[in-house]
């Protein structure tokens, strides 16, 4: 126990220097105090797409905004807007903090009509843009305190009263699309002790004030109806806002709870167990009937070897010469498995870290910071699983292995992000990784991980393969045609169908954050799902490994990544019936988005589950094969 609390200790200190090293901050880490007056700064981020309050609303877009984006024309701090530090996940995931003109104190100018500015002559051009937006419907995302501003929802099939993070920068319930120009921003705070205050929720109504917007005396009443934008003529916008401090009972600890609402749990729940218990029953019914013929299959040979010298073999052992044979293209598959051990370790290890709670919502960014730090530091099992793969199946060339392996997974994904970063630079979206992140990202993917990986190969290739309990034959043996449901693809796509199965729930889930800007916590759920994905993936693979062996189809190695990574075209297939579903994508650059991420969604499934895949079935055979006596 005293170990283990160490361990997490040494954990938790070592993602502190990491963060602190990096300045990456990590707000809502510990409480803010504010006494009476002290100011409360409203800190604004990216415009986002989200979903509608419609029962069938689907997003429309996947690009992001800058607040202060020249088209928007919103109020400026004066001085002009500076931006915020912020982590490097943050920023990779579209975070873009900067400071605002909101001049909120605690406790003060409680129900007070303001002026926040007025914006005059808005150009049509840049009204129909901001018009364009209102119909895809944007939000604004302001921080307070390191919560976000939420609108107050009704869970319509719960009755449930949560905070959905973010409010409409308009209104277009009809058909003509009217601005958001004043803000009724709710409060609450609770007051632990006397005189010390803590800002615990934030809610924001937004709504659209028409009437004259030139003069100075803030309006905050709505009488004269809605104000739309002009697309042909200038538009002056006033601006304003009113707050008002709520006491809450909330107390800081659990201030997140609100915001946090599972959209019907019961469902959540009943497939995710449902699944569960079906992936879990065909692994063990998998596992009983592998090890119930297997285990006849030998002592009946063992038995025949003994008796006489009538040479009979049957299945399996008929391919004992062939089934260490060197695959085609080892180099690839090495690579392959090189970096799926790498991406499996980083899986692991950051959802160890968010069931242990370091990556709740609070600390924005922080699942992909640690995502890339692991991903980095783990170069040195990448390096060394391919090498030793690669020198097992009997691959000559290993500088090149090693080089390979150390760049080919960073630069492809390099070369999708430029893609994306390049279109999303031309929608002028503040989406695209600016160039100091990407720097940092080059310097962590090629200036550590990469000689890590060098250095794991080195060591691995010092080890050299592990050694194979029968030998090759001279010559290869001629392969009888196998049933159809073992050829390749046949075999992954049949084989990808129970992983897929037992995760698609949470697959939904994920996919909801990644797109429709819903959070992400169930950490839990997630984690477990993992665990019965790569249990029923190596089940599923050994299966089919034993299924070809005893056809006498001895090209096991491929096919066993590929049985694998076969849930990854389920995901694909997923994917593009999630767009048609739940999406509506109307610019180019958002379905160009949507593809990108999802290609990369599926390039990394399909590596860690065919690293699993493959990993299992060359375990099971090497098992399989010093079990019997070969003369
Ligand atoms: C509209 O606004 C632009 C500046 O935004 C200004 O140059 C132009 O004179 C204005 N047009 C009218 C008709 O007021
Ligand atoms: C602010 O005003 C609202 C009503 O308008 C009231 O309920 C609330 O208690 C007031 N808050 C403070 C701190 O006075």
């Amino acid at each position: 126990m005293k170990l283990l609390e160490g361990h997490v200790h040494a954990l938790t200190s070592l993602l502190a220097f990491l963060t602190a090293a990096n300045g990456f901050y990590l707000p809502g880490a510990a409480p803010h105090n504010f006494g009476p007056g002290e100011p409360v700064n409203v800190y604004v981020n990216t415009l986002t797409p989200i979903l509608a309050g419609k029962d069938d609303a689907k997003v429309k877009s996947l690009i992001n905004y800058d607040y202060y984006n020249e088209k928007l024309h919103f109020c400026q701090p004066d001085g002009g807007p500076t931006s915020s530090p912020e982590g490097l996940g943050s920023v990779l995931f579209g975070d873009r903090i900067f400071n605002s003109p909101f001049d909120i104190k605690m406790l003060e100018g409680n129900g007070t009509c303001r002026s926040l500015c007025i914006v005059p002559d808005i150009p049509g051009e840049d009204s129909k843009f901001i018009n364009e937006l209102i119909r895809e419907d944007y939000a604004l995302n302001w921080l307070v305190d390191g919560l976000p501003a939420a609108e107050m929802k009704e869970d319509l099939k719960s009755g449930d009263i949560f905070y959905d993070m973010g409010f409409n920068l308009g209104d277009d319930e009809t058909e003509t699309p009217y601005l958001n120009n004043h803000y009724e921003i709710v409060m609450k705070y609770h007051e632990p002790s006397p005189g010390v205050y803590r800002v615990v929720g934030v809610l924001v109504w937004p709504s659209s004030r028409g009437g004259s917007q030139e003069s100075t005396t803030p309006n905050c009443e709505g009488a004269a109806g809605k104000l739309a934008l002009s697309e042909t003529s200038n538009t002056t916008v006033h601006y304003t806002y009113r707050v008002t401090w709520e006491e809450s009972d909330t107390p800081w600890a659990t201030r997140w709870d609100n915001y946090l609402h599972i959209f019907d749990p019961r469902i959540h729940w009943f497939s995710l167990v449902n699944s569960l218990v079906i992936a879990f029953f065909l692994c063990v019914m998998v596992a009983m009937i592998l090890y119930r013929t297997v285990s006849r299959d030998i002592s009946r040979y063992n038995a025949i070897d003994l008796s006489e010298d009538v040479h009979e073999d049957w299945g399996w052992k008929l391919v004992h010469g062939e089934v260490f044979r060197s695959p085609q293209n080892p180099l690839l598959l090495a690579i392959l498995v090189g970096n799926g051990t790498q991406l499996c370790a980083m899986v692991s290890v950051t959802l160890v870290f968010a069931l242990l709670g370091f990556l709740s919502p609070s600390n924005r960014g922080s699942i992909a910071t640690v995502m890339m730090v692991c991903w980095t530091l783990f170069g040195g099992i990448g390096g060394y699983y391919s090498s030793r793969v690669y020198s097992s199946l009997g691959g000559q060339n290993r500088r090149r292995a090693a080089f390979l392996t150390a760049t080919a997974l960073p630069t492809t994904i390099f070369a999708i992000m430029f893609l994306l970063n390049f279109f999303l630079l031309t929608a002028g979206s503040s989406g695209a990784v600016p160039f100091g992140t990407m720097l940092l990202v080059v310097v962590l993917w090629y200036g550590i991980s990469a000689p890590l990986s060098a250095i794991g190969s080195y060591i691995g290739g010092k080890q050299g393969g592990v050694s194979h309990p029968v030998r090759v034959n001279q010559i290869p043996r001629q392969i009888p045609p196998g049933p159809k449901y073992l050829r390749p693809w046949a075999a992954a796509l049949l084989g990808g169908i129970l992983p897929f199965g037992a995760a698609f729930v949470e697959l939904f889930f994920v996919m909801s954050s990644l797109f429709a800007s819903r959070a992400y916590y169930a950490f839990g759920f997630l984690a477990l799902t993992a665990l019965i994905v790569s249990l029923t993936v190596a089940t599923v693979s050994i299966l089919f490994t034993y299924f070809m062996l005893c056809a006498e189809e001895y090209r096991w190695h491929w096919r066993a990544f590929l049985v694998g990574g076969g849930s990854a075209f389920w995901v694909l297939g997923y994917g593009l019936f999630y767009w048609a579903t739940r999406l509506s994508l109307e610019s180019f650059t958002s379905i160009l988005l949507y593809l990108g991420y999802l290609l990369l969604l599926v390039l990394l499934v399909f590596m860690v589950t065919g690293t699993i895949g493959f990993l299992a079935s060359y375990w099971a055979v090497r098992r399989l094969y010093s079990a019997i006596r070969v003369d």
